[in-house]
């Protein structure tokens, strides 16, 4: 279908607002979304981008924000998601929002199933869910049921919900975090598809080469305003970010240091074995290595290399008769049947989930960062008031965390202060040895920086950090070395000027 590019808006947003419990998280923010083109929505953590596109879809219903809606020309009013997703209107959500027990047809059609006469036909939501799984290229039987599912083929199953019914506008609010490169490539195409075929998209993402390869246009928030429409054409990154935060900022990284590569073992792992609890499959195979102090130890690997089982293990998460080898910290002997074993000898670990990362997100920013120290806290018997409270103050002050006071929920925070919490949740432990699991997953640009720049800081001051992340130029340029995994293997280890992201990448791939 050929498309007038550019004709009249498909949506408009006039002069939105809103605030939550007085303050103020959208400021009369304009925008246009066309027929056929990719919008790409970018600004810091808490600027507002997912609170927008939350009123666009139906999640904030018409009365709890100010400014008006427009599709197709019409004033619209909507007072339910459904009521957008008839408009055309899909959003696929930042976090993961399925119910695990049920499968992935239910997963697709739940609160619109298609019903004839009131009944539900099971067999159109299978079919219809197998035909929608087919345009992802997802190969799984739709009646599998969530739980059994990675986190990556569950935001697949959140993106396969946006398909259920004909849309005109899909919104994608950091989709990719979790996939593998061949599943975004998937996901790609299919938007592709779709721009060809009229539809429009707003991409939200902290990551620019993807803004790059994908949009026609960049809108810019920054503190719940529009602060640019930008053409997407001869745009540097650099431009970019300066519309985010609004000054210009120097490196992302901290510059590469010096490492004496012969100082003191703390962690010492030798031949790490474990196999599949369900169908005994060899996963990890004989893994070796040794972390010095003070260093931060990069381990890189395609998706599904087992880097996360890795720290697992170190952390006592996995089964412990699936797994064999031995462990050594500081010398002596490491027994971990459980994380807290793990946490006693002074092991703290930042998996990519945050929501299995023990933030508790119906308490405050104050109590999420304090609740495992609240025993030191407490060790004369009463807890100091104060004691506490300059604690809390130094973590959000360090870290930077994005937050009205210290006794805002953590679950109204945006997705990278969320992050942070969970960091300083753990530094708050002084831990010996800190593993981090895609640490920066969702955290914009700046807060990646400060997050950088505070890592080399504590390794500095004696802290031992492991590293496991897929963004490449982060492992590269952050790590003294870095452990190359592949298919459950050690495939080399790198340092100095052999650590590239081209021979990660050759060593990585089979
Ligand atoms: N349900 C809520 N209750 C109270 N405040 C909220 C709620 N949802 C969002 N906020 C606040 O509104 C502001 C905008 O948040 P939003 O989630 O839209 O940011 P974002 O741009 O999507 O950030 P991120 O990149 O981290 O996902 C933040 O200050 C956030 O704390
Ligand atoms: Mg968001």
């Amino acid at each position: 279908m050929a498309v007038v590019a550019n004709a009249f808006p498909i949506v408009e947003l006039r002069n939105i607002s809103k605030e939550f419990s007085g303050v103020r998280a959208l400021s009369n923010v304009n925008l246009s979304i066309y027929a056929g083109e990719c919008l790409g929505l970018v600004g810091e953590n808490g600027a507002g981008k997912s609170t927008l596109m939350k009123v666009l879809s139906g999640v904030w219903p018409a009365g709890t924000f100010d400014g008006d809606m427009f599709v197709e020309g019409r004033s619209v009013l909507f007072y339910e998601p459904k009521d957008a997703s008839s408009a055309g209107i899909a959003i696929i959500h930042q976090e993961l929002s399925l119910f695990q027990e049920l499968s992935i047809a239910e997963n697709i059609f739940m609160g619109d199933m298609p019903a004839t006469l009131g009944i539900v036909k099971a067999k159109d939501v299978v079919e219809r869910s197998r035909e929608i799984l087919e345009r992802l290229h997802f190969d799984i039987d739709p009646l599998t049921l969530v739980k059994d599912l990675s986190v990556g083929e569950q935001q697949l199953v959140e993106i396969a919900r946006a398909f259920r019914r004909p849309i005109k506008v899909l919104i994608l609010d950091e989709p990719t975090s979790a996939l593998s490169d061949r599943e975004i490539e998937n996901l790609f195409s299919l938007i592709r598809d779709l721009k060809r075929q009229g539809v429009a998209c707003v991409y939200i993402s902290h990551k620019l080469p993807e803004i790059h390869e994908l949009c026609d246009r960049i809108t810019v928030l920054r503190d719940g305003e529009s602060v640019a429409h930008l053409e997407k054409k001869n745009l540097s990154d650099g431009a970019i970010i300066e519309a985010m935060v609004g000054r210009k900022i120097e490196a992302i990284f901290p510059p590469k240091r010096p490492f004496d590569a012969n100082r003191e073992v703390l962690l010492e792992v030798r031949n790490l074995n474990y196999k599949d609890p369900k169908t005994g499959i060899p996963l990890l195979k004989e893994v070796s290595f040794d972390v010095r102090k003070g260093e931060i130890f990069g381990i890189a690997g395609l998706m599904g290399s087992r880097r996360t089982e890795i720290l697992l293990s170190i952390f006592g998460a996995l089964q412990a008769d699936k797994t064999s080898g031995e462990m050594f910290l500081e010398g002596k002997p490491l027994h971990v049947q459980s994380p807290i074993d793990a946490i006693q000898a002074g092991i703290g670990l930042v998996t990519e989930d945050r929501k299995i990362s023990g933030l508790v997100l119906e308490m405050d920013v104050q109590s999420n960062l304090t609740l495992p120290i609240l025993r030191r806290l407490s060790r004369f018997l009463t807890i100091k008031g104060n004691e506490e409270k300059d604690l809390v103050d130094y973590y959000i002050r360090i870290l930077r965390i994005k937050t009205p006071h210290a006794n805002f929920k953590v679950r109204n925070l945006s997705g990278g202060n969320q992050q942070k919490v969970i960091i300083g949740r753990w530094l708050s432990t002084k831990p010996k040895i800190l593993l981090l699991d895609e640490p920066t997953r969702g955290i914009d640009v700046m807060a990646k920086a400060e997050i950088y720049y505070l890592m080399r800081q504590l390794v500095d001051q004696g802290l031992t950090l492991v590293l496991v992340s897929s963004e490449l130029p982060e492992v590269v340029s952050l790590s003294d070395r870095v452990l190359v995994m592949r298919e459950g293997m050690v495939a080399g280890l790198l340092s100095g000027k052999e650590m590239s992201q081209k021979s990660i990448m050759e060593r990585a791939a089979a």
